[in-house]
């Protein structure tokens, strides 16, 4: 009796955990090697197991950037990845700047991206934390915040939550932003006609420009500005380890399938249409005590045509 009663809780157990693991479609295997490309092995540093990767800035290019892209595009979804940064050996983080992001393919500048990006703060001492959204190749949707720990300290998960009613960005579970679709309103929204590649970058801090193309990662581009430095004396660097997508991956037509809801496309479950009373409430906290820089506050930078979702609640 007690053995059969242990191997039914054993059963419920597993069954549990089954029902867990349907909730997901998790497409990432772990491995760097299986789920993406990058741009040169020169700058680019892959631990034995495949699960943790440094992005340095090479010598040979003169300290471009280094990018990995994932093999596959997809809609919709979840995006983790652990992110370390480095400083050189007087605890500077030099000019360079760290990229997580999603971007779409693009030949003429009209892509889709979702943007984290670790830029050096004034002092040059450390690392401030950039949000970014480009719709249909616009972007200007800058949020900045203090992190609450130093990014150069230990690893920290920094996630991209997308579908079709709003981005949330998050750091360590801690929502920071979300940015909604206010289409219906006439403010830009991101495409489901325009699958995104995953990528992971480092390289000088300046204007970062991704010309991805389906072709590979070849036609990649960093636009960066000249000042001077001797950028491959920096000894800067990033390092990404245990990421998780759980998105849908694109078949190559159209994303029909990848908005409606069920177990394995949860991000389309009516709980899902907004961020959740949790994240509207870190993301009041974090904008109290640690945003630096708003768009939306930034009257100047658009000559008073403020970007339409501006007037609308942030969250
Ligand atoms: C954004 O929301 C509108 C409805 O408000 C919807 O028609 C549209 O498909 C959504 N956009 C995406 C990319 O899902």
């Amino acid at each position: 009796m007690k053995g059969l009663l242990s191997l039914l809780l054993y059963m419920a157990l597993l069954w549990a955990h089954l029902i867990t693991i349907t909730h997901s479609s998790v497409v990432s295997t772990g491995d760097f090697n299986q789920d993406f490309v990058w741009s040169d092995s020169d700058h680019v540093r892959i631990s034995p197991s495949g699960h943790s990767l440094t992005l340095v800035l090479g010598k040979k290019s003169g300290g471009d950037a280094a990018l990995i892209i994932s093999k596959k595009q997809f809609i919709f979804g979840q995006y983790d990845m652990q992110i370390k940064l480095t400083l050189d050996e007087k605890g500077r983080s030099t000019g360079t700047a760290a990229y997580y992001l999603l971007t779409s393919f693009s030949k003429d500048g009209n892509q889709d991206m979702i943007l984290f990006e670790f830029i050096p703060n004034e002092n040059g001492k450390g690392y401030i934390l950039q949000t970014n959204i480009y719709t249909n190749g616009h972007g200007k949707r800058e949020e900045t915040i203090n992190l609450w720990f130093d990014p150069t300290d230990k690893f920290h998960k920094y996630s991209i939550f997308w579908n079709k009613y709003h981005v949330t960005f998050k750091v360590d579970g801690v929502a920071i932003r979300v940015f909604k679709n206010y289409s219906d309103r006439g403010a830009e929204y991101l495409s489901t006609s325009k699958p995104m590649v995953l990528v992971g970058g480092f390289g000088k801090d300046g204007k970062f420009a991704t010309l991805v193309e389906p072709s590979g990662v070849k036609t990649t581009r960093v636009k960066h500005e000249h000042n001077g430095r001797d950028w491959s004396k920096t000894p800067s660097s990033a390092t990404f380890k245990s990421f998780k997508i759980d998105a849908c991956v694109w078949k190559g037509k159209n994303a029909a399938d990848c908005s409606i809801p069920s177990k394995t496309k949860w991000w389309n479950y009516p709980k899902y249409s907004g961020p959740t009373s949790r994240e509207v409430a870190d993301i009041k906290s974090i904008r109290k005590n640690y945003l630096v820089y708003d768009y939306c506050h930034d009257h100047g930078k658009f000559g008073g045509h403020m970007p339409k979702e501006c007037s609308f609640p942030k969250y």
